[in-house]
Parts: structure tokens; sequence; C-alpha cells
């Protein structure tokens, strides 16, 4: 069954807590953060000081998107026992291979995300490692963009690695992702959609959130 991930960066500041409380109440199965640095990505967003507030607001784990140049520094601050996953860009790592175990050292999931222009082959050898892989479906650093289609062929490449690989990685896709596009997002296989504004923007984040929730196990593969 894939899962949602919300992304909150569309959301309301000024109310996030009751926003992801609502939100992952009517169907959102984990907390998508993006963390962004103004250097890695144009914009700036929130540290570890948001993620801490959330907290025991909902049960739902975070999922957090580190869009930072460098990953290393900030990866401690956003352990807590309700961070699932960190993920940091593979264009962002030095020593993505060290990265991914450090990460791990603190009994957390780790995962990598490629940018549209990156090629999945990159990925080659950490795909043993990782426990998340995401493929950015727009260039990060905003919500509401266009989904590049192209993110579906490395959506193909990844479940055909990890069947060859019989590795457990779990894929996820994040960015521009709609009611238009999901069903195909979801039947290519993959397993964590990363949804932000559609949901957040939506006349009725909580009936939007239902509907994509709908729609992923309508077409679960
Ligand atoms: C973009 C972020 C995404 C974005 C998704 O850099 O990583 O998580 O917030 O938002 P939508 O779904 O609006 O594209
Ligand atoms: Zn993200």
């Amino acid at each position: 069954m894939a899962q949602i991930s919300l992304s909150i960066l569309s959301g309301d500041f000024s109310k996030l807590g009751e926003q992801v409380v609502s939100i992952c109440a009517a169907g959102a199965d984990l907390v998508h953060l993006d963390v962004m640095d103004g250097h890695f990505v144009p914009e700036i967003t929130f540290g570890s000081a948001v993620s801490n507030s959330l907290i025991g607001k909902t049960d739902k784990p975070f999922d957090v998107h580190l869009m930072v140049e460098t990953p290393d520094k900030f990866i401690a601050g956003f352990v807590n026992n309700q961070t699932k996953y960190i993920v940091v860009h593979q264009e962002a790592c030095i020593h993505l291979d060290r990265t991914l175990n450090f990460i791990k050292s603190f009994g957390v999931k780790c995962g990598v995300a490629i940018n549209p222009a990156t090629i999945p082959e990159t990925l080659d050898y950490v795909l043993d490692i990782a426990d998340q892989i995401l493929v950015m479906s727009v260039n990060p650093g905003y919500g509401g963009q266009k989904f590049i289609p192209s993110a579906l062929e490395k959506i193909d490449w990844l479940v055909s690695a990890r069947d060859a690989g019989r590795l457990s990685f779990k894929i996820a896709i994040d960015g521009g992702v709609n009611e238009e596009n999901l069903a195909q997002v979801i039947s290519a296989g993959t397993d964590i959609v990363v949804i932000g504004s559609a949901i957040c923007k939506a006349q009725n984040p909580v009936e939007s959130v239902e509907n994509f929730r709908r729609i992923a196990d309508a077409n679960a593969r």
C-alpha cells in the first residue's frame, strides 16, 4: 500500500500544528519536513525547532528531507523518537556512503534524493545501504511546481534495480504530485508519495487527503 507523506512546506505556518494533526488524522502516513538552507536550494525554510515542536502532536512519523549543502552537520538535530527517515541529497554529499551510515548509526532510516538532472545509476553503490530512494519530480526549493514526467523513468529503473538486487529500499517521489498524476505515479511502483500544495492549498485539505488516499489504494500494485 503506497504511503502519503504530507509536505508541510505549503502549509499555513501560523497554524502548522493544527493542519498537521487534522491532515494526518484524515489519511497522511508521514510528515514530510522540507529543510532548506538557502544554499543548496534558493529558499530557507526551518530547522529542528519546527520538527521538535511537532513531536507528539501527531503519531505519524517524520520524513525529513534535508535540502542543505552540508547535511552531516544537521543530521543529529533531527534525530528523535518520531523521525523515521532522514533523506539527504546525492548532489550535496561528498562522502554519501559515510553520510548514510552516519544516519543509520542513530537508529534512523536513511534516504537519498536525486534531482531531476541526476541519473539513478549514481546510486548503484548505496542501494544496499539506503532505506529510501527519493526521486525529485521537481527542481527542489519550492512547493507548487509542475511535475517532471521523466521522474517516472527513474521509478521504473529503481523497481528493476531493487528486484534484481533483492533489495528492500522504499521508492519515493516528491514534487508536483496531484489528483491527475497520482494513479500513474502509484502504478509505476512508488511506495511513498510526497504531496504538498495539492493537499495544503486545497479548498478542504482533509477531504483532499481522503481523496488521495482513495486514489492511492485503488491503484496499489
Ligand atoms: C520541494 C520539496 C517538496 C515540495 C512538494 O523542494 O522537496 O517536498 O514541498 O510540494 P508540492 O507537492 O507542492 O510540489
Ligand atoms: Zn521534499
